[in-house]
């Protein structure tokens, strides 16, 4: 018989077709039951009349487990009632497998029972929301930077030196004698490429060893760089602005069930265009003031302020020209006042936070060594990245977006572990 997915059942009103997946839920009234199947690309319900249908067919559904993986035969039928739209009547069943019984039922489970089960979780409908919705930023993700001419260059996960400071390294051991760290970020490689190829991407996991328990910090995360050449603050702040608002424009339009499935009020997402208001950092600071938070000038920005800054704005805002000592080493200062650095950070609405971080970088030879040196890092390390400054230097920056950020704000989720499949954070290594 055809094999179709409920995807697809549309196409195959009053047809008699297969589906092979998974016993989602049984209910039973005595003389009908109702399997709801899955088979990963939706959920149907099935109607077996006892009164009508083969005693094998009632008998094999009648107490399946949960779970149980199976495949039905019937026809479907239109039944506007129907979350789809579609029901089956089922007239034949093949069990694969009966399960044994299954850890997580209707009742209300612990976050880390849910988290200790991550393997099985992946299987309901709010997670199967979330990470359709992953799956579409990363798409209009590549999607946005392809149809704009960045060359996609991936960089290495095995790095000899630090990124984003040396406090956050994860250390491994690579072979004899020899130290390397898991990437925190790609882009010092970026910056070589986007002087080979103009404007490029990398897109792949990064890590940090963050020793906060946070709803907003994953160890291992996945961020997409882009780099360009020539470009200045401004640009990237431009770029970044245009960029955020493509990636939740294509979520809008294509996500919208799954986004529905979330509770997510979308109104708040409609609103998100350009231009989005810029705040600098003295600016920011005041605000904090004026809400009376105790925020010292001077300091990076902690999660309550962000907190606070994002939720004063209906839209994503960008704080730009941060103080350089709070900042990484390769920040460009601004030159009307060199004691700030030339760093955007994209704060997204509603409470989200730091969603993309960057900036224009330092151009001149002489100033990054002499910032290298100030930041104790090891100038052999960045030897070749020094070279960038000596053989056509220009004026370069780009962003750095973490998907799982923007998941979670899109999604409007509480805490970031459910934006990726198999979250790794301080307490979690498995499974
Ligand atoms: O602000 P960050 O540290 O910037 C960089 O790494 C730059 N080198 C990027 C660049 O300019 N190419 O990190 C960038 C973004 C943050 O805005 C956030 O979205 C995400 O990466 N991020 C994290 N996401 C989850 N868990 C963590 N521990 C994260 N740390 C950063
Ligand atoms: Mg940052």
């Amino acid at each position: 018989m055809n094999r179709v997915y409920i995807s697809e059942v549309a196409r195959h009103e009053s047809e008699e077709v297969t589906l092979k997946g998974w016993l989602y839920n049984l209910r039973s009234s005595g003389k009908i039951l109702f399997p709801q199947i899955r088979d990963g690309s939706g959920i149907i319900q099935g109607v077996v009349v006892r009164a009508e249908a083969a005693p094998e067919v009632w008998s094999a559904l009648e107490s399946l487990p949960q779970e149980s993986s199976i495949m039905v035969s019937g026809k479907i039928r239109k039944e506007p009632r129907a979350p789809g739209g579609f029901e089956i009547d089922i007239s034949g069943v093949e069990v694969v497998q009966t399960a044994e019984p299954y850890p997580i039922t209707k009742k209300e489970h612990g976050t880390e029972f849910l988290m200790d089960h991550r393997h099985l979780w992946l299987r309901s409908r709010r997670q199967h929301a979330i990470l359709r919705v992953r799956h579409e930023v990363i798409r209009a993700v590549r999607d946005y930077f392809d149809d704009r001419g960045f060359v996609l260059c991936d960089t290495p996960i095995f790095t000899p030196a630090a990124c984003e400071g040396t406090t956050t390294l994860f250390e491994v051991n690579y072979f004899e004698d020899t130290k390397a760290y898991l990437t925190q970020s790609g882009q010092l490689y970026n910056e070589a490429t986007a002087a080979a190829f103009g404007k490029t991407y990398c897109f792949g996991p990064t890590f940090r060893a963050e020793k906060s328990k946070t709803r907003r910090h994953l160890t291992e995360f996945w961020m997409v760089e882009p780099e360009v050449a020539y470009a200045t603050l401004d640009d990237i702040m431009k770029l970044a602005e245009d960029f955020l608002t493509s990636i939740v424009a294509r979520v809008l339009d294509r996500r919208r069930e799954e986004l529905k499935v979330l509770e997510r009020d979308t109104s708040r997402l409609e609103k998100v265009a350009p231009p989005f208001p810029r705040l600098q950092y003295d600016e920011a600071v005041r605000t904090l003031h004026e809400a009376g938070m105790p925020f010292e000038w001077g300091g990076d920005f902690g999660a309550p302020d962000e907190t606070y800054l994002s939720e004063k704005y209906e839209k994503p805002v960008i704080v730009h020209r941060f103080p350089a000592k709070v900042k990484a080493f390769y920040m460009a200062p601004d030159e009307a006042r060199p004691e700030l650095a030339l760093g955007a950070d994209v704060l997204a609405p509603e409470g989200y936070g730091e969603v993309i971080g960057g900036g224009e970088r330092i151009a001149s030879l002489d100033l990054l060594r002499k910032r290298i040196a100030e930041h104790s890092l090891p100038e052999e390390a960045f030897d070749w990245y020094l070279d960038l400054r000596r053989y056509g230097s220009v004026p370069h920056g780009g962003f750095g977006m973490g998907i799982e950020r923007c998941v979670a704000w899109i999604c409007a989720l509480e805490h970031i572990r459910e934006t990726i499949p198999f979250p790794r954070m301080l307490y979690r290594l498995k499974p």
